[in-house]
């Protein structure tokens, strides 16, 4: 595992930017992993830039969001899909019919659940996973529990990550207590994984997900097993890493 360990947020989300917008350069009809929440906002902000300064396009991009709250429809303003289209899509040249975000609403989520993992395979999976870290070790919406879900599913939200996430709704009782989550199996598929934190209250656990066994415990630590991976981190969230391990 390759880490970068960056002095703050607003350098974690330029080397993250950075990372992202060299697979696209490198692969311009690449396959973007892509992830939600306040620790990316930055890296896509930069994107934005780049992209409006003719640096990148995302023309020929692909794009596979991790995960989607239940019952949110794409409209609503804390939906992962309205999150996409504001803070990255609405501002870049990728087609729309080239993202994929899951479908808060669907009918039939075990039919759609097996069809985004049908498409992942389709595109040969992932080039570049973009992830971010729950202050419980979840990535994605793959929440700790007894075994690591390897297929896209829908998952019951910890109480913790529905507390976590409340500071985004208006009551806490407003947070979907369920989303679709994109499993382990196409995460770990992915060919490259960029695994971004920023702040004290991540520190334990990218502590855990670097340094601790690999358990359902704590599902970030199952990067351990994947051949290509890069942390981008600040100084705080990795507060808690011992040296020799960044070295
Ligand atoms: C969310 C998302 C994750 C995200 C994590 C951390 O609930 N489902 O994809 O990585 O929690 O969020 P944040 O970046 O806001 O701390």
């Amino acid at each position: 595992m390759r880490i970068y360990r960056e002095k703050d947020y607003e350098a974690m989300s330029r080397r993250a930017a950075q990372i992202i917008a060299g697979e696209i350069v490198h692969n311009p009809a690449c396959v973007l992993g892509l992830a939600t929440g306040s620790t990316p906002e930055g890296a896509y902000r930069y994107l934005v830039d780049w992209y409006k300064q003719g640096l990148i396009s995302f023309q020929d991009v692909l794009s596979v969001n991790l995960d989607e709250y239940v019952g949110l429809a794409p409209s609503h303003d804390q939906s992962y899909r309205y999150f996409m289209q504001s803070n990255l899509f609405d501002h870049v040249d990728i087609a729309a019919e080239n993202t994929r975000v899951p479908d808060g609403l669907t009918k039939d989520p075990e039919t759609f659940c097996q069809e985004y993992d049908a498409y992942i395979r389709s595109v040969g999976y992932v080039s570049l996973q973009l992830l971010g870290i729950g202050r419980n070790g979840h990535i994605g919406f793959n929440e700790p529990g007894d075994h690591f879900v390897k297929q896209t599913h829908v998952v019951d939200l910890a109480e913790s990550t529905i507390d976590a996430n409340a500071r985004f709704f208006a009551t806490r009782d407003d947070v979907p207590k369920q989303a679709i989550s994109m499993g382990i199996g196409a995460i770990m598929g992915a060919k490259k994984v960029l695994l971004c934190a920023s702040g004290e209250e991540k520190a334990d656990a990218i502590c855990s997900s670097l340094c601790g066994p690999i358990t359902p415990k704590c599902p970030g630590s199952i990067l351990q097993l994947h051949p290509n991976v890069v942390l981008v981190a600040d100084e705080a969230a990795l507060s808690k890493v011992p040296a020799g391990v960044i070295a």
